[in-house]
């Protein structure tokens, strides 16, 4: 059996940081709404998804001690392409150099999840390090004249290489969801912006992530007290608080970086694993519980021994 480990990470937000008060200059909200109901202070803002990419890209590469020519596998994870056509991974992936494969994956805010598995299962068909990236500027499909979204969404990107290792390596369980008849709830025509019916959305992704989370837990055969780290998808910090009390997960154990980037869709996940790892709140032999769910609707978690 061949699973992977993480040997790579790296990070890339826009300089741009937008603050609540920024935002309030414009927009009829305030600081102290949109931190009580979101739990966000700044996001960064701008910039262009592939340019993100290969900025996250080329850090987790050095930070992994590798050249793109070692790379034999890049997935990224995006609701919002540079274009239609090609993908953006292809565009990352000339700029690099990577070899092998390149392609997209769209489901949206749990995108980083169904990369993450589908290069576990790349691996055990065969590849050897595949660079996963997640990035977004959701912000250049929002109506920035809409406070319900415009206080939310953030841009950003992270990357993390994954190496074949013999033997289970990280990944201990996983699974993966996806209801299409909810795609009303979420959506952005072509040309058009960001649709959300945020009230909806709250109301099922705290049972959508538990339900998830609790699944890959029992297929693992450990339990929620033996969760080292909980990296949940970084939409609402009360959905972030709701999901881990009903999993019996202490605050201390979850990461929560959605005050600092806001809402990053595809990036949230590994933009907040990448902190995790670079503040040190990862270590060996960790149980990591990774949860998202998003546009779709979709959802997943994948729990990970950190380092195999
Ligand atoms: N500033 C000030 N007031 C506001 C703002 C704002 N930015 N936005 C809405 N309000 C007002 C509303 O008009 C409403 O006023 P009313 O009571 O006079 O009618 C009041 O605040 C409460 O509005 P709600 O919509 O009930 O606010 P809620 O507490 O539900 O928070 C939010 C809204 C933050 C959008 C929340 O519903 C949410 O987080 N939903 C889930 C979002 C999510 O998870 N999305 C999935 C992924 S997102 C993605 O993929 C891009």
């Amino acid at each position: 059996m061949a699973g992977a480990v993480t040997i790579g990470w790296g990070s890339s937000v826009p300089d741009n940081v937008v603050t609540n008060d920024d935002l309030a200059k414009r927009l009829d909200t305030s600081n102290e709404w949109i931190l009580e109901r979101t739990g966000i202070r700044e996001r960064h803002m701008g910039g262009v998804t592939s340019e993100l990419a290969i900025a996250a890209a080329k850090e987790a590469l050095a930070s992994a001690g590798m050249e793109p020519g070692d790379i034999d596998l890049l997935v990224l994870a995006t609701t919002t392409p540079d274009a239609l056509v090609p993908g953006t991974s292809a565009i990352v992936q000339g700029a690099l150099g990577t070899r092998g494969g390149a392609f997209d994956v769209n489901a949206a805010c749990s995108g980083f999840i169904y990369s993450l598995v589908a290069a576990h299962g790349f691996v055990l068909a065969g590849s050897k390090r595949v660079l996963l990236i997640g990035a977004e500027t959701l912000s250049s499909i929002t109506d920035m004249n809409d406070r319900t979204l415009a206080v939310i969404v953030g841009d950003g990107a992270a990357a993390v290489v994954l190496e074949a290792v013999p033997g289970q390596g990280e990944l201990l369980s996983w699974n993966l969801g996806a209801d299409g008849l909810l795609r009303h709830l979420l959506c952005c025509e072509h040309g058009g912006y960001l649709f959300m019916d945020g009230k909806e959305i709250f109301r099922r992704a705290v049972r959508i992530v538990v339900d998830s989370a609790r699944e890959a837990i029992v297929a693992a055969g450990v339990t929620s007290e033996q969760v080292d780290l909980f990296v949940p998808h970084q939409a609402n910090v009360r959905i972030i608080d709701a999901a881990r009390e009903r999993l019996g997960i202490p605050e201390e154990r979850a990461m929560v970086t959605i005050d600092r980037y806001g809402n990053t869709s595809s990036s949230s996940i590994p933009l907040a694993l990448v902190a995790a790892i670079t503040e040190g709140r990862l270590h060996a032999g960790d149980l990591v519980l990774l949860s998202g769910f998003g546009a779709g609707m979709t959802w997943g978690s994948a729990l990970l021994r950190w380092g195999g």
